[in-house]
């Protein structure tokens, strides 16, 4: 009898029930329930982290995916600021990839292609001929293993994925551990390791759209942006990169003074034509592998404040610019064009094509790290 107790201490209690303190103010406290099913019957769980000042990020374990995060206003009101679907099938049917982990290669790779130690390989194209986003079934379309534990400096949640050799079409077994620690400082911090057992390429990145009016139905368009690069990298019409790097200076793409996305989205500028809006890599300066300041996003009418931090080279900064609506968001809301901006921090897109930019090859025996952190408080 004393066996079937300790058994059912040791394993179902911690597996159905919350993990640490229980709904009490001023204590950090983890939740897991399930989410939902995958077609094929696999289960996806959700977890609520909770910090001691009282913000709350929800992840679920499909695409490592961030389905809601709340942050402070100037009245220290907490409202959601992370686009996101009610349901599993929101996040199965939808491409935008809301808040999930885009991999193995973040943002675009020409021709579905690149070459490594003289061989070529041919990815899974999903965007014309094109890779975007790690290709039909990315890492935001898996199913990763969860782990949460309580860090030093708030409620934490490890994800791991192993993507075998062949995934997609890129060589080598590769693990990723991707941890979200929710800091009492009101910092959602994403811890990134990877290692492969083959040469390959890796540039993942946390695609989480933000709203900081925590009204879904608002474009971003009052959003004050500021971001530290005075380069980028301009794109063709199909949004890969010309292998030139241009300067922002007297260009609408100039967000080096904290600036009003919606003051120039329109203006007659051949790139934000062929973006339709802003989605552009900025070449983030001070790239030296350490984590710096690299933007800060303000919204006036709440005085929510957004600070990005990462160790990366570069910024995506995409203004939700194919949002239409579909799939239904949280709450049946339709998340519509421009309702939402994503900051994604990583390599420049189609490096493994461009010899001359920061290296994306991960070899055996290396570990690839990144460490990007999303900063909330309000003026
Ligand atoms: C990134 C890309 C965009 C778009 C979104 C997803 O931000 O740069 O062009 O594909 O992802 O819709």
């Amino acid at each position: 009898m004393k066996r079937i107790i300790y058994l059912f201490i040791a394993l179902v209690i911690p597996f159905v029930t919350t993990i640490g303190q229980t709904n009490k103010k001023d204590h950090a406290m983890i939740e897991k329930s399930l989410f939902g099913k995958l077609k094929d019957g696999k289960e996806v769980y959700i977890y609520t982290l909770k910090n001691k000042p009282g913000a709350t990020v929800k992840i679920i374990t499909y695409g490592a995916t961030v389905v809601s995060l709340t942050a402070p206003d100037r009245n220290g009101k907490y409202a959601d600021v992370a686009l996101g679907y009610d349901n599993l099938e929101g996040y199965e049917t939808g491409s935008a990839y809301l808040g999930a982990i885009a991999g193995r290669y973040a943002n675009r790779i020409a021709g579905a292609k690149f070459t490594l130690d003289g061989k070529t390989y041919q990815l899974s194209a999903n965007d014309g001929k094109n890779q975007l986003h790690g290709g039909k079934i990315g890492f935001s379309k898996d199913l990763w293993t969860a782990k949460s534990f309580e860090s030093k400096s708030g409620p934490a949640l490890e994800l791991t994925l192993v993507s075998p050799d062949g995934d997609q079409g890129y060589p080598g077994e590769v693990t990723l551990h991707v941890t979200y620690t929710l800091t009492n400082d009101n910092e959602l911090r994403i811890d990134y390791k990877g290692t492969t057992n083959k040469p390959t390429i890796l540039n993942p990145t946390n695609h989480t759209y933000f709203n900081l009016t925590g009204v879904f139905t608002n474009t971003i368009l009052n959003h004050e942006v500021k971001i530290n690069a005075d380069y980028y990298t301009p794109i063709d019409k199909e949004s890969i990169p010309t292998g030139k790097i241009d300067k922002v200076e007297n260009t609408p793409l100039d967000f080096l003074k904290l600036t009003a996305i919606g003051s120039r989205i329109n203006d007659n500028f051949e790139q934000l034509k062929l973006a339709h809006g802003y989605d552009f890599n900025y070449v983030l300066n001070n790239y030296n592998g350490k984590v710096r300041e690299a933007a800060d996003v303000y919204e006036p009418t709440t005085g929510r404040y957004l600070q990005i931090f990462t160790d990366e080279p570069g910024l995506q900064f995409y203004t939700g610019n194919f949002l239409n609506g579909t799939p239904l968001g949280k709450n049946g809301v339709a998340y519509l064009f421009r309702t939402g901006f994503a900051m994604e921090a990583e390599h420049y897109p189609d490096s493994p094509n461009e010899p001359k930019w920061p290296s994306v090859v991960l070899n055996p025996g290396q570990t690839y790290r990144q460490t990007t952190i999303y900063k909330f408080s309000a003026k």
